[in-house]
């Protein structure tokens, strides 16, 4: 299962994936969790101290597999071939790390998008694997249609008409890349009146309302991570992920029948 979450910037991605590999870890999957925002946070958000070569900074590999298909990607790689130079492992846990900021001014993200939108597409996964993608914020990667081969996307949005006119936006873009499985999640949800507003907007599509927690605040203010929360925001993406189970496997039942 491949999973992308986006969404307009601030409004809680990187804090959902994190908490979303949390709960996929303990469920026991092995996770390979992609950054690919290019101001990066996930490694501290999984308390991860290690550097990680980006992707980004490879530029010899960047160059060959923007142009041709090179060899881990023509052999439908398993999340074990990955090559080690830029991924992180712990215990069921991997993580990899796309783009380093650029200068101002300077550089495209074209070659670091068309590795992760390959990778995507070839990596063969077990029906105990998830890919958990960070995506940038906002909707310029959906012009590279790096989302493209995904199988669920995720978009966070909170109940303020701006995240939800972006989140109209995605909903949008994702339609003409042929999504299907596209999904939105309410975050800081503070009361039913919020809620009913963002089922309003987003009817069948809107999946879970996740509450506010303050203790993120200090966590953030620390530099603490997010492995040991187990707060009232966690207890709700342990249901989001028993619903990203059920919403997967009947659509492998549809595609099995
Ligand atoms: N449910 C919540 N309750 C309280 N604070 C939250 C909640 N979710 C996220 N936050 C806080 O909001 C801030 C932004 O969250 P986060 O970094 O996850 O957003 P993001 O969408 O990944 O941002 P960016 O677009 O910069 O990548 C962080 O300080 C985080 O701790
Ligand atoms: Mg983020």
């Amino acid at each position: 299962m491949k999973i992308a979450v986006c969404g307009k910037g601030g409004v809680g991605k990187s804090t959902v994936a994190a908490l979303l590999i949390k709960s996929f870890l303990e469920g026991g999957y092995r996770v390979l969790a992609i950054d690919a925002d290019p101001s990066p946070h996930l490694a501290r958000l999984l308390e991860i101290k290690e550097k990680i070569t980006p992707i980004a900074e490879m530029t010899d590999l960047l160059a060959e597999r923007a142009e041709k298909s090179g060899p881990y990607y023509t052999l439908n790689p398993k999340i074990d071939d990955l090559p080690e130079k830029f991924m992180y492992k712990r215990n069921g846990l991997n993580l990899m790390v796309l783009g380093a900021i650029r200068t101002a001014g300077g550089g495209c993200a074209c070659p670091e998008q068309t590795v992760l939108r390959r990778l995507l597409t070839y990596l063969l996964l077990t029906s105990r694997d998830v890919v958990i993608v960070d995506m940038e914020a906002g909707v310029e990667h959906f012009g590279r249609a790096t989302v493209a081969p995904i199988d669920m996307l995720l978009i966070i949005t909170l109940p303020q008409r701006g995240s939800v006119e972006t989140t109209h936006q995605i909903l949008k873009l994702a339609k003409e890349l042929n999504l299907e499985k596209v999904y939105v999640v309410g975050n800081r949800v503070k009361d039913e009146h919020q809620e009913v507003f963002l089922k309003r907007e987003f009817g069948e599509r809107y999946l879970i309302s996740l509450p506010g927690d303050e203790d993120f605040e200090r966590r953030e203010f620390e530099g603490e991570g997010l492995l040991d929360y187990n707060g009232p925001v966690y207890q709700k993406i342990k249901e989001l992920k028993r619903k990203i189970e059920e919403l997967s496997s009947e659509a492998s039942r549809c595609a099995k029948s």
